[in-house]
């Protein structure tokens, strides 16, 4: 029998992080001829990821341009894969998230009438410019593909109110497949600064911020926040790996270059980041991955946003929403830094997100869907 050819199309950090696991494990089933095509929608940003995960790409589109608009990023990323569909003749197209990458990976694969399989499906915040534009790239990729694999039974629920209910499976997400191979307790970082930093006498506090819909007002909030925390509290140390976004760099130099105890250094790898979380204090980010692998390493987390489309760490504790107002941050990030009850309250480790087990769930669910293995995967149940 031929090997069932999955393509894996990714192109931004994240869905690096969270795709690499996978890639990792479909290479290890002999039915399967696993292909790996980047857009490289980041470069520097995903070649690290690949770096640390020795992924080499079978297709690279290399569409991203400095201040790239959303149009150009579909539209490079349509033309391009025309040619890698044609060329490589998927019977699968896997895309994960909600990227712009994620979005024209699964429209073109729907106009070469090759099916979608949409790993992390079913996140939604019910608000379509809140995240901008992902809320919108998630809908319109859960109609456009075939198979759906959720992280929890939260999002199976989201996907049944769209009457999606034909191949769904609950997997857990594969970011906590990724995070198990990279946290270790004797890990050096190469970063210098984050070897010497103060992690028993201090509390480090992490930090990211990257959100479209954050730009603008939001994010010179959130700046004037963190310039406050860290002018208040001479035990706090704040570390911030800035995205390479010009728009987020030039903000950030402008309100936090020269703050004490404000450490603004360069995107970190996985791995430093990984490790870098499992010993700092506390998280405050607008990040979607940093709301999944935080809880499961036990760190609060106060989520720069309005909303959250991962409400699992908010409901068992772990996650609140701070908001994108200065003195609202400042109050709830205060309690965390002065209180032991209130950080002792938020500070468990819980894994609503995973289970590890993902990818093996999904590379079973594949086999399943395509009639070459006959055990549909079991569920991920959850905490
Ligand atoms: C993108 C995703 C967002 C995701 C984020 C993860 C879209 C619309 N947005 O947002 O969902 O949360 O990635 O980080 O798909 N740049 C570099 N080098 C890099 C990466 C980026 O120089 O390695 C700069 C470029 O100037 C680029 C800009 O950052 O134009 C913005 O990148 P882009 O992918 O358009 O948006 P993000 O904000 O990164
Ligand atoms: N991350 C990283 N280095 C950094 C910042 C983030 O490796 O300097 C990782 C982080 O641990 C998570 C992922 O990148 O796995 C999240 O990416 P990002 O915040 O860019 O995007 P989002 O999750 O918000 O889409």
């Amino acid at each position: 029998m031929e090997k069932l050819r999955v393509m894996s199309v990714f192109g931004t950090r994240p869905e690096a992080i969270k795709m690499a696991p996978l890639v990792l494990e479909l290479k290890q089933h002999p039915e399967i001829e696993s292909i790996c095509c980047v857009t490289a929608q980041h470069r520097q940003m995903l070649d690290t990821v690949m770096e640390v995960f020795h992924l080499r790409a079978d297709c690279d589109l290399n569409i991203m341009a400095p201040r790239q608009t959303l149009s150009s990023i579909t539209c490079k990323c349509l033309t391009g894969m025309d040619d890698v569909i044609a060329q490589k003749k998927p019977d699968l197209i896997l895309v994960h998230g909600d990227t712009s990458t994620t979005f024209a990976g699964a429209l073109s694969a729907f106009y070469h009438q090759v099916p979608v399989g949409h790993v992390e499906a079913g996140l939604r915040t019910y608000d379509r410019y809140s995240p901008f534009p992902e809320e919108m790239n998630r809908k319109m990729v859960g109609a456009i593909a075939t198979l759906h694999f959720c992280p929890t039974e939260n999002n199976r629920r989201n996907l049944a109110r769209e009457n999606i209910t034909e191949g769904v499976f609950v997997t857990g997400n594969t970011v906590i497949d990724a995070l198990k191979t990279t946290v270790r307790p004797d890990y050096r970082f190469s970063t210098p600064v984050l070897n010497e930093l103060p992690y028993d006498s201090k509390k480090i506090v992490l930090v990211t911020c990257h959100r479209r819909e954050n730009y603008g007002a939001p994010m010179k909030n959130i700046m004037l926040a963190l310039k406050q925390l860290a002018q208040t509290y001479e035990d706090v140390e704040l570390v911030y790996p800035v995205h390479l976004s010009p728009v987020v760099r030039e903000t950030v130099q402008a309100y936090l270059a020269g703050t004490p105890r404000v450490h603004l250094i360069d995107p970190l790898s996985a791995d430093e980041m990984h490790n870098l979380m499992a010993r700092c204090y506390l998280v405050m980010t607008d990040s979607g991955g940093l709301q999944e692998e935080a809880p499961a390493l036990g760190k609060p987390v106060l989520v720069l946003r309005r909303e959250t489309e991962r409400p699992e760490a908010v409901e068992a504790g772990t996650v609140k929403i701070a908001g994108v107002e200065q003195g609202e941050i400042v109050r709830l990030a205060s309690e965390l830094i002065t209180s032991h009850s209130a950080y002792e309250a938020m500070a468990h480790a819980v894994n609503p997100y995973g289970d590890g087990q993902a990818c093996r769930r999904i590379a079973q669910a594949i086999l399943w869907h395509f009639g070459r293995c006959a055990e549909k995967p079991e569920d991920y149940r959850g905490v």
